[in-house]
C-alpha cells in the first residue's frame, strides 16, 4: 500500500502531507527521535533557531497545537508572539495579507496558522514576500500536517513496522483535517490495511479516501486491527444537527472495554483530542493501559521542534 511521491530535497512551508512522500516523512519522524532523545538525556534548550521569532497566529482554539508549537520554538532557541487575534487589528477589518505583511515587515520568520476556512495556509504561503514559512496548524476540515506527522510518529514508537500494521479511523470524517492527514501519512509510510468508520452522514465521498476500506459495523470494523485512531465529533463544524443525540452515537460508535476487546489484544489506541468523554471513548478506554493519548500530546513537541528545525534548514 505504498503511495510513491517524489519528495522535495528541502521543505519551503507545510500545508499538508499530501504527496510529501515516505522519505520526507520518515526524515521528519527520525529527525522528532533525535530531538527526543536530546531534550530527555539534557533537559536544555537549543540554539537551532536563535535569533527567529515564530508567531502563533490562531484564528480558531486550541489547546495542543498552539502550546507545543511555542515550547517547540522555545526549545530550539526561537522567540515565540503568540498573536492575539481578538485585540489585534484584524478586528478593525485588516485582511489576513496585510495582517502577515505587517508581521513580516518586522522580521517575523514563521508562521503557524489554524483558520477555519480550508486553504488559509496555504493562501498565506502564496503571499509571503520574502523567507518567512507557514505551517499549517489546522484548516477547516482540510489537513493538520502535524498531527498526522504526530500520530505517526507514535504508531511508529510502539510499532515500526507499517507494512504490517491495520489501522482503524472511526468517527467525523468529513468534518476532520486529522483523519485525511493520518490517511497521507499512514498511507505514505506503507501501512497495510487502513479502515475507517463512520455514520454515513459523516463520511465524505468514496473518491476523497484512495485505498481506504469503509466499514459500517464499529464492532466488526474493529475486528483484528493493531490501532485505532478514534476522532472527534466536531459539532462546531456541522450545519445542523448531524447525529441524532450523543448518546445514540455512542451506543454505536464509542470506543468502550467491550469493543477494544474485539481488536488485537495490544491495540494501540489513540485521539488526537479534545476528547468528549462517553461521547466517542469511555473514560475507562482514554485512561487505560492502551492508551496513548497523552503520549500522543507529549510527542507533537518534539515532531513540531523537527518540522521548525526542518523548515529552517538548520
Ligand atoms: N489535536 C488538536 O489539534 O488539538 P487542539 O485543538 O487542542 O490544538
Amino acid at each position: 500500500m505504498t503511495v510513491s511521491a517524489s519528495t522535495p530535497r528541502r521543505l519551503r512551508h507545510l500545508i499538508t502531507l499530501e504527496n510529501l512522500g515516505a522519505d520526507m516523512i520518515t526524515r521528519l519522524l527520525d529527525r522528532a527521535e533525535a530531538l527526543r532523545a536530546e531534550w530527555f538525556s539534557q533537559r536544555r534548550k537549543l540554539d537551532l533557531l536563535h535569533g527567529r521569532t515564530v508567531v502563533n497566529l490562531f484564528f480558531e482554539n486550541s489547546t495542543r497545537t498552539r502550546t507545543s508549537f511555542d515550547l517547540a520554538a522555545k526549545r530550539l532557541g526561537a522567540d515565540v508572539i503568540n498573536f492575539d487575534i481578538a485585540s489585534s487589528s484584524t478586528s478593525k477589518g485588516e485582511s489576513l495579507v496585510d495582517t502577515l505583511h505587517t508581521l513580516e515587515a518586522m522580521h517575523c520568520d514563521a508562521f503557524v496558522v489554524r483558520h477555519k476556512e480550508n486553504g488559509t495556509a496555504e493562501f498565506l504561503a502564496r503571499h509571503v514576500r520574502g523567507s518567512a514559512c507557514v505551517i499549517n496548524a489546522g484548516d477547516g476540515n482540510n489537513a493538520h500536517p502535524t498531527q498526522g506527522l504526530l500520530d505517526a510518529f507514535t504508531i511508529r514508537r510502539h510499532r515500526p513496522d507499517f507494512s504490517a500494521l491495520r489501522v482503524l479511523i472511526c468517527g467525523d470524517i468529513l468534518h476532520s483535517r486529522v483523519a485525511r492527514s493520518d490517511i497521507h501519512a499512514l498511507r505514505a509510510l506503507g501501512v497495510g490495511a487502513l479502515r475507517i468508520c463512520a455514520p454515513a452522514n459523516l463520511l465524505p465521498a468514496q473518491e476523497e479516501l484512495p485505498g481506504v476500506e469503509i466499514v459500517e459495523d464499529f464492532d466488526q470494523a474493529l475486528a483484528g486491527v493493531d490501532v485505532v485512531i478514534m476522532l472527534r465529533l466536531q459539532k462546531e463544524r456541522m450545519q445542523q444537527a448531524q447525529v441524532p443525540s450523543e448518546q445514540a452515537y455512542y451506543a454505536r460508535y464509542g470506543l468502550d472495554a467491550r469493543r477494544l476487546r474485539l481488536a488485537r489484544p495490544d491495540c494501540l489506541v489513540l485521539h488526537p483530542g479534545p476528547i468528549n468523554r462517553e461521547v466517542e471513548i469511555a473514560s475507562a478506554v482514554a485512561d487505560g493501559a492502551q492508551s496513548c493519548i497523552l503520549e500522543q500530546v507529549g510527542n507533537g513537541v518534539f515532531v513540531r521542534m523537527a518540522v521548525l528545525a526542518e523548515l529552517f534548514d538548520t
